[in-house]
C-alpha cells in the first residue's frame, strides 16, 4: 500500500533552533529510524518565517505547530504515526 510522505518543515532559523528545534531535529531524526520511517516522510528545513515569538516552530503536513517542546514533538509524532 502507497502512502504519500508526511512532510514535517522545521525552522532552522536562528531562534527557533536555539530555543528548542536543534533538540527537535535530533529527536525527530531518532524517531524516524527507530520506526523505520525515514522513507515515508520528507523532513525540510526552513528559513525564519517572522514568528519567533511562538517559535520553536514546526510545521507537520501543513499544519502549524508553536512552542513545540519534547513532550508536545511525541505527541504530534504519534498523532501523525499511530496506526489506523
Ligand atoms: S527562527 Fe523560526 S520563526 Fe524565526
Amino acid at each position: 500500500m502507497t502512502q504519500s510522505p508526511v512532510e514535517i518543515v522545521i525552522c532552522m532559523g536562528s531562534s527557533c533552533f536555539s530555543r528548542g528545534n536543534s533538540k527537535n531535529l535530533g529527536l525527530i531524526q531518532d524517531y524516524l529510524k527507530s520506526n523505520d520511517l525515514q522513507a515515508d516522510v520528507k523532513l525540510v528545513g526552513q528559513l525564519c518565517q517572522n514568528l519567533c515569538k511562538e517559535g520553536p516552530n514546526l510545521v507537520v503536513n501543513g499544519q502549524t505547530y508553536h512552542r513545540v517542546d519534547s513532550s508536545t514533538l511525541s505527541s504530534i509524532l504519534e498523532g501523525c504515526f499511530a496506526k489506523g
